[in-house]
């Protein structure tokens, strides 16, 4: 059954070549690589310029990584020129018209891309193989992923529009020798793959004679193709904007609790240990640079400026509402700023600095009683005065003390009142503040 095969291809094998007559393609590529130097430029008259044409498909956008602020595509790479030493006649090669050459065995312009960032280094181009036409006309087309040096500008992050350049030219020709010459007003991007982070806004082309500090007096033909792209931001809008703006307003809403429940220091500090966490996740897409703060970085410094504020807040009305050391009244200026209208007359009358411990029965006196002592004779009623003046003595202290403490407890219960005053003025004054900033910060970019 093998051997069966094996003669069966063997015949068809014959029978293909008996078929083809005249000239091969073979035949053809050793006529034109038989003494072809490929160093040398392709052209009869040296003091002319090869014209090299090059296009460039913009395939996919593969990632940008902000750490090494590198841009990787995929490109495709479509170069053409004319060789004056690779024509013939199809009529006198069996009609034929065109040949593929392997692309290591011509001469070739060697673009390059300038702002490559590449660890191998610079010469990474697939040997492909090149149509070359009987005219002379080479058409040479390659894939390629190119790392691209791009310099991000994060300050609106995560609603920035990043603009990547590719550069291509000759290292060695200037154009003197070597003319570029664009195909299109724009790269193409006709065979463009949707990124999922990116949208390709434009591919822009520049056509670039310059003059490097090298050499003075020659010019250098490049062609820089600008990419660029603005972030899809619902990702980072759903994950790290709206996370940290509701955090911010919760914070701020503690301020509605009653400061004595407990919870707010609670919300306050889990508000803040949470943003310092989104904002560390967030810093992992940006590049590692001070000299520009990004828009949500602003945001988060903020809130966290405010959530830090509205704790410390939180301890000073806490501390006025649980004040018991050194009680002293309410101040005339933080009443008249809370319209408390005038103080309780009881809180007035009585010499601040006396807390309710300090009174002794021993200080009073009891006067009238004394008057009274002379009017009775005898040791009866001198007893019976004795235990009036005492029991009076008594009510009299407890008068006081009740006097005290009802004063002290009315103290108090202003203090609480000024604190749950502050407390709402601070909740409209961070409100107000929290829209004004976001307003501000997010605003303007959209
Ligand atoms: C080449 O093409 C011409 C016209 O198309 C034809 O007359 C000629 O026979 C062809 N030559 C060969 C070798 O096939
Ligand atoms: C080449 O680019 C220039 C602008 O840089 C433009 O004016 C010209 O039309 C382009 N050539 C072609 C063939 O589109």
């Amino acid at each position: 059954m093998a051997t069966m095969t094996v003669f069966a291809f063997v015949l068809l094998y014959l029978c293909y070549f008996q078929n083809v007559t005249g000239v091969t393609e073979r035949e053809v590529v050793d006529m034109l690589l038989t003494g072809y130097q490929k160093e040398g430029r392709p052209v009869q008259d040296p003091t002319q310029a090869v014209v090299t044409s090059l296009d460039v498909f913009l395939i996919q956008i593969v990632k940008l990584v902000p750490q090494r602020q590198v841009l990787i595509v995929n490109l495709w790479l479509l170069q053409r020129w004319k060789d004056d030493f690779l024509s013939w006649n199809p009529a006198e090669h069996g009609n034929i018209s065109s040949i593929r050459l392997g692309i290591n065995k011509i001469w070739r312009a060697r673009l390059v891309h300038y702002n490559r960032q590449h660890e191998e280094g610079w010469s990474k181009t697939p040997d492909t193989n090149a149509i070359v036409r009987s005219n002379g006309e080479v058409l040479w087309a390659y894939p390629i992923t190119i790392h691209s040096t791009c310099v991000l500008d994060i300050v609106n992050f995560p609603f920035d529009v990043q603009r990547c350049p590719l550069k291509f030219g000759s290292w060695t020709y200037d154009a003197s020798s070597l003319k570029l010459l664009n195909v299109s007003v724009r790269g193409n991007m006709d065979e463009f793959i949707e990124n999922g982070e990116w949208t390709l806004m434009s591919f822009d082309l520049e056509v670039n004679h310059v003059e490097y500090s090298c050499c003075p007096g020659v010019l250098w033909d490049d062609m820089t193709y600008t990419i660029t792209i603005k972030r899809r931001s619902k990702f980072y809008v759903l994950y790290f904007v709206s996370p940290s703006v509701l955090m911010a307003f919760m914070a701020v809403c503690g301020f509605w609790l009653p400061p004595d429940s407990g919870e707010r220091m609670f919300i306050c500090i889990n508000a803040f240990l949470s943003m310092i966490v989104l904002q560390q996740v967030a810093n992992k897409h940006l590049p590692g640079t001070a000299t520009t703060i990004p828009l949500i970085n602003r945001f988060m410094g903020v809130g966290i400026l405010l959530v830090f504020a509205s704790s410390a807040l939180t301890i000073l009305t806490l501390s006025l509402l649980f004040k018991t050391f050194d009680l002293q009244p309410v101040p005339k200026w933080l009443r008249r700023i809370f319209c408390l209208g005038s103080p309780d007359p009881n809180i007035i009358r009585l010499a601040p600095e006396v807390s309710p411990k300090k009174v002794d029965a021993n200080v009073l006196e009891v006067t009238e009683l004394e008057d009274m002592d002379a009017t009775f004779a005898t040791d009866r009623a001198k007893a019976t005065s004795q235990l009036v003046r005492r029991a009076r003595k008594v009510l009299l202290q407890l008068k006081e003390e009740y006097d005290m403490m009802s004063r002290y407890e009315k103290i108090q219960k202003e203090w609480k009142i000024v604190a749950g005053k502050i407390d709402r003025c601070l909740l409209i004054a961070f409100f107000i503040a929290l829209v004004v900033i976001s307003g501000a910060i997010f605003g303007p970019s959209g």
